[in-house]
């Protein structure tokens, strides 16, 4: 399965440590009121499954299909919607939820997107920060690693669409 030349950088239990850590936090923020997570396919889908199970806050989950990296290592920059929340936002505590932070187009362009309907809070919770990286000036609220620069599959990451079944998170080697 393994075709790429790849460390262990982040192993399982490091990652449910992080999560845990997140999901108190994230409980003590919205103590007595509803989240809504909105997801970002595909990278977060496996963070947000175990996220999701690690709260205790009455949580509400829906997804948002964005894309900039293509087949590429490094982001185009041009952030495309490929579908969108079927759920109104307007008044409601909204927490984004992304695999990974990188430049931060992906994310300014959804923050800029829901911010306009009107939400009661909007806030960001990432797994990974990748901060040495950051082009446009966005950061998140909740923070599972913040790590160094390099490409890491695994954990619902994928480079071409693969490794993203993964249960461990890796640093690609160049
Ligand atoms: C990756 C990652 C984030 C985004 C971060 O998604 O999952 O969503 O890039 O990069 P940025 O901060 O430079 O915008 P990708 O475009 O690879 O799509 P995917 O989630 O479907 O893999
Ligand atoms: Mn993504
Ligand atoms: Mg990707």
């Amino acid at each position: 399965m393994i075709d790429l030349k790849m460390d262990l950088l982040y192993s399982r239990e490091r990652i449910s440590t992080e999560i845990t850590r997140l999901a108190r936090e994230i409980d003590r923020d919205y103590q007595g009121q509803d989240v809504l997570l909105v997801a970002v396919l595909k990278g977060s889908l496996v963070f947000v499954a175990d996220l999701l199970r690690a709260l205790k806050v009455n949580a509400a989950v829906d997804f948002v299909r964005l894309a900039s990296y293509g087949s590429e290592m490094q982001s185009s920059g041009i952030v495309e919607f490929r579908y969108n929340l079927e759920t109104p936002i307007r008044d409601r505590n909204v927490l984004i939820v992304e695999d990974i932070v990188d430049s931060g187009y992906t994310l300014q362009a959804l923050y800029n997107k829901l911010l306009i309907q009107k939400p009661r809070t909007l806030r960001i919770c990432t797994l990974l920060d990748k901060r040495a990286r950051r082009e446009v000036d966005i950061e998140a609220d909740y923070i599972g690693i913040s790590m160094d620069d390099g490409f890491v599959v695994g954990y619902g990451l994928d480079y071409k669409e693969k490794y993203r079944q993964l249960a461990d998170i890796y640093l690609v080697k160049p």
